[in-house]
């Protein structure tokens, strides 16, 4: 038998804690003996809270962390990130990195080529990329009797997170998130915009802030050109209505199907209607029956981490997917800075 995979974590906040209960939810741990190893987070009550729900035991620094596991994860704020990882590549250690990867994109390029040039596994949070929800969606937009995508409207609301459950200061400091909704938040979105329909092509968005907090938009409205032809629109706010704390709703219109995605990010509601009058609609185990197998039959993004680690396999969503979302935010904010001009995306 092989020696057990031992899992350390950089930061022990809300998405730390996530993905530690998702890891003991997978059964990854005893299918493939994983050990719990070193925490470190420069806030030591959270390191210490987090250790004594987890198992993993605090570490003084967080070199002391990655000399003593074989995977990471990355869950510090966004600038970080870059950091973080490369030392971990240095290490030859396995990066479980959250989105967005960096408060730039030429830093995310830079993460990307070097666990590229390390050949390490590395995974992204684009979580919603397990989403049973997306995928069902992507199953009804691929099918043949829909015709071919001609337009998407989404639409992402949240009260600004660095009050109720994120109570997360950093969110407010541009040095650390980088901006504001579009890429702390709606670097989701995009990737599901080139999930569902495709590669983006070219955009032109604007951006408000509300709030006041220097650099952080709470608002961005951007409407995208498909390399398809298909066109669409993305709306991300970030309000101060606490009643709503993450809610998408996306409609994407196929020439012979309209398909809505709404209520639960993961158990839908999805919807759709076909030309001839046809209906239908699945949500909760329902949903979860009919997309599961397009997934493999795992909606667990942990899980999924550490399979490919022990099997030595390319982990997905990678940071190259991850990249490729950054390059669309990145024209998005290029373009607002210009007041909606369209801007090419690169690569
Ligand atoms: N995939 C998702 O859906 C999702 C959801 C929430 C957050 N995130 C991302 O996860 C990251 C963390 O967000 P969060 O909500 O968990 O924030 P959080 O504030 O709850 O936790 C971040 C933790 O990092 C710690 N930290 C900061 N710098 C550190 C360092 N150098 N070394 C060790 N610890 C350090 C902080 O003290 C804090 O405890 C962000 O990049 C965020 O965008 C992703």
């Amino acid at each position: 038998m092989s020696d057990p995979l031992r899992i350390g974590f950089l930061g022990a906040g809300l998405i730390a804690t996530y993905h530690s209960k998702s890891l003991r939810r997978s059964g990854a741990e005893a299918a493939h003996g994983v050990v719990r190893a070193g925490v470190y987070d420069v806030d030591p009550a959270r390191a210490a809270a987090f250790a004594a729900a987890s198992g993993h035991h605090v570490c003084a620094s967080e070199e002391e962390v990655l000399d003593g596991c074989d995977a990471v994860y990355v869950c510090t704020w966004t600038s970080e990130h870059p950091r973080q990882v490369a030392a971990a590549v240095e290490r030859g250690l396995a990066v479980f990195c959250e989105k967005p990867l960096a408060v730039d994109l030429a830093l995310a390029e830079r993460m990307t080529e070097q666990v590229a040039v390390a050949g390490v596994t590395n995974q992204v949070g684009l979580v919603l990329r397990r989403s049973l929800a997306y995928q069902w969606a992507k199953h009804l937009v691929d099918d043949p009797a829909a015709g071919r995508v001609m337009s998407v409207v989404f639409r992402d609301d949240q009260f600004i997170p660095i009050q109720g459950h994120y109570a997360s200061t950093w969110r407010a400091d541009r040095r650390l998130v980088g901006a504001g909704t579009l890429i702390e938040h709606s670097i989701h979105d995009v990737d599901m915009l080139r999930f569902l329909v495709g590669d983006i092509a070219r955009v032109s968005a604007n951006t408000a802030n509300f709030h006041g907090h220097d650099g952080i938009e709470d608002v961005a409205c951007a409407t995208v050109g498909f390399r398809s032809g298909a066109v669409g629109t993305l709306t991300s706010v970030w309000h101060d209505n606490l009643a709503r704390p993450s809610l998408r709703r996306v409609e994407v219109f196929c020439e012979r199907r309209h398909v809505v995605i709404e209520g639960d990010d993961w158990y839908g509601p999805v919807s759709w209607t076909d030309t001839d009058g046809t209906t239908g609609r699945l949500e909760g185990d329902a949903l979860e029956a009919a997309a599961l197998p397009l997934l493999d039959g795992s909606m667990n993004p942990d899980g999924e981490f550490v399979r490919a680690v022990v099997a030595g396999t390319p982990a997905h969503p990678d940071l190259a997917t991850a990249l490729r979302a950054h390059r669309v935010v990145d024209a998005m904010y290029r373009s607002a800075a210009a007041d909606g001009t369209v801007v090419h995306v690169d690569g």
